[in-house]
């Protein structure tokens, strides 16, 4: 069974948030709804490229140091994972946490997570699989924890950074508020060279491009949108100021778009900014988690490709 723990209606806040987002001088949409069904396994596929280093290099810092982590007093009580992504990562620290008793995944797929939480329980049975449906960008309310279980948050693939700065630290204070003395074990991609980073959100088998253009697929099929897919390209730039990863969908010519009975007009070269994601340093990333309310007990790297495991505890 699946716990619904906010009682949102998706469908208003999704339109609303798509509609909102379109009248911005700048028009965006918010990268969590580039998970649905299809966006999920596009995702699942993506993490799977050559190009797209960041999945390698965690899952090999996970299974450098999973048996460190075995020793977080949470992973002898309730993992609690935000995001359900790569079943891989899960599994390999729960292949090393033999004396875990729950396993929580927080998804806002509900199909993806059921998927996922399936397969974990498949994999072990002696686990307590409870999956909870909730947009994790919003404040968390009763989780269905024991509040004398320990809890180890895992928040793996660089999800943080797509995050503005602001409000990283505002979901830092949410998991916090919401499992207060937990340790938590977040994957963070660093600064590298733009081409490494271009490649890797844009990659040449258009996999990333594909899974971008979903989200007009999605409001077309949900919102009765008529976005005319061969008209926008799938565009990833870098921005250096911010330090992040910026990823549109770019009209190619003067057109108009109806989304639910209300009409956008775009200009040819005109975007959609449909994801932000932010490559930190260690000097950034720290205090951000401090401004956040966690300090940082130990920093796992690897010295091919920059990019971070740290765990955290609640101050
Ligand atoms: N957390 C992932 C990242 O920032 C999400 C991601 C990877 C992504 N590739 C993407 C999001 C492409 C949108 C499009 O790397």
């Amino acid at each position: 069974m699946t716990k619904h723990v906010l009682p949102e209606k998706h469908s208003d806040t999704f339109r609303s948030e798509i509609v909102e987002g379109l009248k911005a001088w700048q028009k965006k949409i918010s990268s969590k709804w580039l998970y649905d069904d299809v966006g999920s396994h596009l995702f699942e596929a993506i993490t799977e490229l050559d190009a797209y280093y960041p999945t390698r290099t965690e899952l090999g810092l996970l299974a450098k140091n999973a048996r460190k982590y075995s020793r977080l007093p949470g992973a002898r009580g309730a993992m609690v994972e935000l995001g359900s992504g790569s079943s891989r990562k899960t599994n390999l620290l729960l292949d090393a946490f033999p004396d875990l008793s729950v396993y929580m995944p927080i998804d806002i797929s509900a199909n993806h997570l059921k998927e996922a939480a399936d397969r974990v329980r498949r994999a072990h049975p002696a686990l307590a699989v409870i999956p909870v449906s909730a947009d994790f960008t919003q404040p968390l309310k009763q989780l269905p924890l024991l509040p004398e279980l320990p809890v180890l948050v895992f928040f793996p693939g660089s999800t943080i950074g797509n995050f503005e700065r602001s409000e990283a630290i505002q979901l830092l204070k949410n998991i916090k508020a919401a499992m207060p003395e937990a340790s938590m074990v977040v994957g963070v991609d660093r600064p590298k060279k733009e081409e490494v980073l271009l490649k890797a959100y844009d990659d040449p088998a258009g996999v990333t491009a594909a899974f971008n253009r979903n989200l007009m697929q999605r409001v077309n099929r949900e919102l009765g949108a008529n976005f005319e897919l061969s008209t926008f390209a799938h565009r990833a730039v870098w921005n250096s100021e911010d330090s992040r990863i910026e990823m549109h969908l770019e009209s190619l010519e003067d057109q108009e778009v109806t989304v639910s009975g209300e009409t956008f007009s775009f200009m040819k070269g005109e975007t959609i900014h449909t994801e932000n994601s932010h490559k930190y340093s260690e000097e950034a990333f720290t205090e951000i988690a401090n401004e956040g309310g966690w300090r940082i007990l130990d920093h796992d790297q690897d010295k091919r490709k920059p990019f971070s495991v740290y765990t955290l505890q609640a101050i």
